[in-house]
């Protein structure tokens, strides 16, 4: 008999195919997430859970599954569910770092230089037909190449922009919590103090962790610190950014520009004020959406529920220390 597991969502064909093979698997097939009810009804006699950031895996959710083994988040990020409960439970969590460092880590540029260059507002220029020649003043943007990156949290993604900004001939500062001497040295950058970071830079790209400490990490005092000519990127989490005072920032010109791939909420109401500014642009978080990287996450996500079913730690486990809190 194959345990059972439910499945929040169709994931790519060849992590599916693993999934099947492995665990008897109910698989949610809508295109929007499945409603809380539906998911705390399918929990409740299953052995596995693979869920994405839009379900929310809280105390309530293990209370009404007694033999979940084990979670596989199909993201880096695992803000969605109560890791501290589910270790005290002796689940296993999983998520999927790695796979997706470099692909996140090209969207963050490409956000950085379509804000910087305007790319968006140049498409919807043509598209609206007002490209009437080629223009001396038309649609200046700043440079990339050159200008100072601040670097918030510094992990795997993090420094994975970095790269990509030596590349540019940027000057790159970092704040993070904890100080990463690893990195300054391969990447010959420079640790600042946050107040720093803001000030100094030209584009901040914030790749922090959202934990209760981080929530609005970036609010009113923040921009206040920035120069009105920095661009904000955001491909961590929407939560992360306080959205109203990024909003007042951008219209009253206290920042030059923003480029999003997260927003808070996700997704954005169609009347949302930032939608109606033409200095930021706004992606619906896809900085991991390559063809091969969604694979690959969906392979890792496999792994770490099968390696869990079993009782043991897959590719990439969030709480190995759960395993000693198991009720056998
Ligand atoms: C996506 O945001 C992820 O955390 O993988
Ligand atoms: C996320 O995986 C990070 O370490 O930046």
């Amino acid at each position: 008999m194959k345990p059972k597991v439910y499945v929040t969502r169709l994931l790519p064909k060849d992590a599916m195919d693993r999934i099947l093979l492995n665990c008897d698997a109910k698989v949610w097939e809508g295109e929007l997430p499945p409603q809380r009810d539906v998911l705390l009804e399918n929990v409740a006699d299953v052995e596995g859970l693979v869920s994405l950031l839009t379900d929310k895996v809280d105390a309530e959710l293990m209370d009404r599954a007694p033999k979940l083994k084990v979670v596989s988040n199909y993201a880096v990020g695992f803000d969605n569910i109560d890791v501290k409960e589910a270790t005290k439970r002796g689940i296993i969590v999983g998520n999927t770092p790695d796979v997706l460092t470099d692909t996140t880590a090209d969207f963050a540029f490409t956000l950085i230089m379509s804000a910087a260059r305007r790319v968006a507002e140049g498409d919807r220029f043509v598209r609206a037909g007002k490209w009437k020649t080629w223009g001396p003043q038309l649609l200046l943007g700043q440079d990339v190449h050159g200008a100072t990156l601040g670097i918030i949290g510094l992990g795997r993604i993090g420094a994975a922009v970095a790269r990509r900004a030596k590349g540019f001939d940027m000057k790159i500062l970092y704040f993070d919590v904890i100080r990463q001497q690893k990195y300054e040295q391969e990447l010959g950058i420079e640790y600042a103090k946050l107040g720093r970071v803001l000030a100094e830079s030209d584009f901040i790209t914030i790749h922090a962790n959202l934990t209760p400490e981080t929530h609005h990490l970036i609010g009113p005092k923040e921009f206040d610190k920035m120069k009105k000519t920095a661009i904000l990127v955001n491909t961590a989490r929407g939560p992360l950014v306080d959205n109203m005072a990024l909003y007042e920032a951008l219209r009253d010109g206290k920042i030059l520009y923003a480029g999003l791939d997260v927003t808070e909420p996700e997704p954005l109401a169609a009347d949302h004020p930032l939608l109606k500014l033409d200095n930021v642009i706004i992606a619906p978080h896809i900085a991991s959406a390559s063809v091969v990287t969604r694979t690959n996450m969906g392979l890792i996500a496999a792994d770490n529920l099968i390696a869990g079913l079993k009782g043991e730690l897959g590719p990439a486990p969030v709480n190995p220390e759960a395993l000693h809190n198991k009720q056998q």
